[in-house]
C-alpha cells in the first residue's frame, strides 16, 4: 500500500533535481505521475528530454509514468501539462509547480530579458499550470486535491543578486496563499515549500563561497525534500493548507506568515512628529519578534 495510491500527479521540472526525486517517490508511493520539464539550462535556454530518463527510472522501478516535455511559461504549455494527465491516466489530483531558472544579477546589471525569463517560468509559470487544474476541480467537483508550489528564501527573506528571482518566489507565497482560499470550498490544500538543497542551481553558488557540498549527503541533496512534498500531497495533510514549510539541510520547519505584531491608532490624521516617535517602537517591536522568531525556530532534535 503506498501512501498515494490511486492518485494522479504533475511534477514540473522533474527532469533532474528537487523535481526529480519528488517524482521518483511519489511514483514509489503508488501515484501515476507526469514527468515535465523542458530540459533546459539553469539560465533558461536549451531544452533536451530528459524527463524520458526519470519516467524509463520509474518504470524500471514497477511504476507509472508518462514525460511531457512542454513550457510551464506558457498558457499552451500549462494547458497541454494539464492535458498529458488526462489523456493518460484519466484524472488529476496534485501538481507540484517545482519547475525553475535563474538569471542572477545585481539590479544595476538586470536587463528586461532576464527579469522577464525569471518571472515567466516561476510566477506566471505557477499561474500558466495551476489555472487549467483549478478550472477542472470546479468543473468536476473533485474534491481533496493537492498544490504544492514553490518559493524560496531568496523572495522570503531577501538574497543579494536576485531581484527577479526574489520578486517571484515572494510572488509565488502570495500567489499560494490567495489560491488556497479560492480552492477551500473543494477541500483542495495549497502549501508552499521554501527548499534548500545541493542541486546544479545551487551547487555554484556554494563553491563561489568555497563550501564543498555533496549532494548524497542526506542533508544537502534534492532526496530531502521528496517525503515532505510527498506527504502534503497525500490524504493525511488534510488540516495542513496555506502554510509555507521550509525543507533544509535535514530539517524541516514551518515559516512566519506576515502578520500586525504592533500597531496604534489615533483620532485624526499622524503628523510627522507623530511618527517620528512612533516608528522607532514599531521597528522595536518587529526586531524582538524576530528575535523570538529566530529562537523558537531552532531545529530541535527527534
Ligand atoms: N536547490 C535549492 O536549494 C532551491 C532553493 C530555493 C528554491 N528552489 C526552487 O526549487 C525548484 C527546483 O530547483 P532545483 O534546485 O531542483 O533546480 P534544477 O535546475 O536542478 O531543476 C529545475 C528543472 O526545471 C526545469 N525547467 C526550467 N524551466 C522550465 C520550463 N519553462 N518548463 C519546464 N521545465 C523547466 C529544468 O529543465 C530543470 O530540470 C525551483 O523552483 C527552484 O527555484 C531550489
Amino acid at each position: 500500500m503506498g501512501m498515494l495510491d490511486g492518485k494522479v500527479a504533475i511534477v514540473t521540472g522533474s527532469g533532474r533535481g528537487i523535481g526529480k526525486e519528488i517524482a521518483l517517490m511519489m511514483a514509489a508511493e503508488g501515484a501515476k505521475v507526469v514527468v515535465n520539464d523542458l530540459g533546459v539550462n539553469t539560465d533558461g535556454t536549451g531544452e533536451s528530454k530528459i524527463a524520458d530518463e526519470v519516467v524509463d527510472e520509474i518504470k524500471q522501478a514497477g511504476g507509472e509514468a508518462v514525460a511531457n516535455y512542454d513550457n510551464v511559461a506558457t498558457v499552451e504549455g500549462g494547458r497541454a501539462i494539464f492535458q498529458t494527465a488526462i489523456d493518460s491516466f484519466g484524472a488529476l489530483d496534485i501538481l507540484v509547480n517545482n519547475a525553475g531558472i535563474l538569471r542572477d544579477k545585481t539590479l544595476f546589471k538586470m536587463e528586461e530579458s532576464d527579469w522577464d525569463a525569471v518571472m515567466a517560468v516561476h510566477l506566471k509559470g505557477h499561474y500558466c499550470c495551476t489555472r487549467p487544474f483549478a478550472q477542472y476541480i470546479r468543473e468536476t467537483g473533485r474534491f481533496g486535491c493537492r498544490i504544492i508550489n514553490f518559493s524560496s528564501v531568496s523572495g522570503l527573506f531577501g538574497n543579494f543578486g536576485q531581484a527577479n528571482y526574489g520578486a517571484a518566489k515572494s510572488g509565488i507565497a502570495g500567489f499560494s496563499r490567495v489560491i488556497s482560499k479560492e480552492l477551500a470550498k473543494y477541500r483542495c490544500n495549497v502549501n508552499t515549500i521554501s527548499p534548500g538543497a545541493a542541486t546544479r542551481m545551487t551547487i555554484p553558488l556554494s563553491e563561489a563561497r568555497g563550501q564543498k557540498v555533496d549532494p548524497a549527503e542526506f542533508k544537502r541533496g534534492p532526496k530531502q525534500i521528496a517525503p515532505v512534498v510527498t506527504w502534503l500531497a497525500s490524504e493525511d495533510a488534510k488540516e495542513v493548507n496555506a502554510q509555507i514549510i521550509h525543507v533544509s539541510r535535514g530539517t524541516v520547519g514551518i515559516m512566519q506568515q506576515p502578520a500586525v505584531i504592533r500597531s496604534f491608532s489615533a483620532d485624526a490624521l499622524w503628523t510627522l512628529d507623530q511618527l517620528g516617535d512612533l516608528m522607532p517602537k514599531l521597528v522595536e517591536a518587529k526586531q524582538q519578534n524576530e528575535a523570538a522568531a529566530k529562537d523558537a525556530g531552532k531545529p530541535e532534535k527527534i
